[in-house]
């Protein structure tokens, strides 16, 4: 993959691509019509009780039937493939099928993914989506690392909206965040985002958050309710901000020569199960947010609204410091005219 990011950093996949070819992005003895099936393998940075991990879990189920027992998806959750960008890497080669990645780890490929991950971009989680799985938007950016990296974008799912959790205090004001270390996603818009609000940015993979807040490394993060919840930060972080700064994105992609090795009639089915995959995870992310917020507070958990206005103004250079090219500038005026506000 080429290197366009000063947070590329090209991860020892050695061993970790060695054991996968062993194991296999399987084929194996198909089920409704006799054939071979091939397992796609998805990597996830998720739980087992998160929406993605069981849209993505059902999504496999759908494709075996509709294709046949000719696809079948076996999502790893936990980072076990690894974190995120180094599963980028591994799709990339082609050693991992598919994986969930933050948009975040896609703007160090192409900085066109800027434009949906600022936070004016979208106003709600029902607009984001109405703009992420719309090949009228979306199609030429989605295609445009496949000759590049060989990683095609399938479609987003939403992380709803960030918000900033700390070990101490809540954060009303920006200014209760000065000197704070609070960990980012690998990215210069991250890091931004946060030195904007007045802290300390610490860019950490996700896997590495909860014992970094335990050990006092890092004194904060940002991230939905939902991954709150299911990663355990709230016992460590306890002090939940609703700073409310974006609304996140996830990407599915996968390898370019996967999809492409596919039959119309098994994109055809791919991409309808997809359809169904992304509608469900949206139902499931509404009450998902309700249980991560009664189990974070039965905890002792608190949520704090806070100074709306002092973060937005904070945030509002972002747009002009990062939406430089015209092509983002499209995608972003794009997904604006999609607004329904
Ligand atoms: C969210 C998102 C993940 C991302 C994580 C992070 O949980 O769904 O894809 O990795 O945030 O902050 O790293």
């Amino acid at each position: 993959m080429r290197n366009t990011s000063r947070f590329f950093v090209a991860p020892t996949v050695g061993l970790l691509a060695l054991s996968l070819v062993a194991c296999g992005s399987s084929t194996a003895e198909g089920q409704a019509a006799g054939g071979e099936t091939t397992t796609l393998q998805l990597a996830l940075n998720q739980t087992e009780e998160h929406p993605s991990y069981i849209s993505l879990d059902a999504f496999g189920d759908r494709l075996v039937k509709s294709t046949d027992g000719r696809f079948d998806i076996e999502v790893f959750p936990n980072e076990q493939l690894g974190a995120q960008a180094d599963t980028l890497q591994l799709v990339s080669d082609g050693v991992v099928d598919m994986a969930i990645v933050s948009g975040a780890q896609l703007e160090n490929l192409s900085k066109d993914f800027i434009a949906f991950n600022l936070p004016t971009v979208f106003d709600s989680v029902e607009h984001q989506m109405s703009v992420v799985n719309n090949p009228e938007i979306t199609g030429d950016l989605y295609s445009s690392l496949a000759e590049s990296n060989s990683v095609s974008v399938v479609g987003g799912l939403t992380q709803g909206a960030r918000s900033i959790y700390t070990k101490t205090a809540p954060a009303e004001t920006p200014a209760d965040l000065a000197g704070q270390k609070i960990r980012v996603q690998e990215s210069e818009l991250f890091l931004a985002l946060v030195e904007a609000i007045g802290a300390s940015p610490t860019p950490m993979a996700f896997g590495e958050v909860y014992t970094a807040l335990q050990s006092g490394v890092i004194d904060g993060a940002e991230n939905n309710e939902v991954s709150y919840f299911t990663q355990k930060h709230h016992e460590v972080a306890p002090f939940f901000s609703y700073t409310n700064h974006l609304i996140g994105l996830d990407y599915l992609i996968i390898n370019s020569n996967t999809l492409e090795g596919m039959s119309d009639e098994d994109r055809a089915a791919f991409d309808e199960e997809w359809t169904g995959t992304y509608e469900q995870h949206t139902t499931l992310w509404g009450e998902a947010t309700d249980d991560a917020i009664a189990g974070a507070t039965a905890a002792g958990a608190t949520f704090t609204e806070v100074d709306s206005d002092a973060f937005t103004e904070a945030l509002e250079p972002l747009v002009d410091q990062f939406l430089t090219e015209p092509s983002q500038k499209k995608l972003y005026d794009a997904a604006r005219e999609a607004s329904t506000k």
